[in-house]
């Protein structure tokens, strides 16, 4: 059985992944509207992604005996003011979803709920990988630089890394 203050605490997580979902959701309708065919990709799956990280407390909170709460999402902004920008939005959020995450494990801990810090350990690494891909992101964006087709190389770099996670994530499922 799950204590009151860990279910209240994995609900608010809940609501912090769905609005990174929708957050993402937006941001790819952003880069559609750019003609950034990789950016819309990579964006969509991660957004689907979210979706998922959403649900998985969903499902185990239920399966510990507490209740999930549907989250109010507040719209996210649907306006970007360059792809760097965006980026640099998408790892900032990121980080703040994974101090969220540690002070989910530290109150795991303080409370002896092993079997929720066992459950975030999942989370952990999956933060530590997303905010080292989005460093790579940014590294990468740096090193193309502002010439005049700069967009259209850093798409193309979106889309491979892109089809590098699907790629990661199929021999996953094998
Ligand atoms: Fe589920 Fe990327 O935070």
């Amino acid at each position: 059985m799950i204590s009151k203050k860990m279910e209240k605490a994995l609900n608010e997580q809940i609501g912090l992944e769905g609005y990174a979902s929708f957050l993402y959701l937006s941001m790819s309708a952003w880069c559609d509207s750019e003609g950034l065919k990789g950016c819309t990709q990579f964006m969509r799956r991660q957004s689907e992604e979210e979706q998922m990280h959403m649900m998985k407390i969903f499902d185990y909170l239920s399966e510990v005996g507490g209740h999930p709460l549907t989250p109010a999402i507040k719209q996210p902004p649907s306006k970007f003011t360059s792809v760097q920008k965006l980026f640099d939005e998408v790892y900032a959020h990121e980080q703040k979803v994974t101090k969220s995450i540690h002070k989910l494990v530290s109150l795991a801990k303080a409370e002896d709920d092993y079997t929720t810090f066992e459950f975030l350990q999942w989370y952990v690494m999956e933060q530590r990988e997303e905010e080292d891909q989005m460093r790579t992101i940014l590294d990468r964006i740096k090193i193309i630089g502002k010439g005049p087709q700069s967009l259209y190389f850093i798409d193309k770099e979106i889309e491979g890394i892109n089809a590098e996670a699907l790629a990661n994530e199929a021999e996953g499922e094998a």
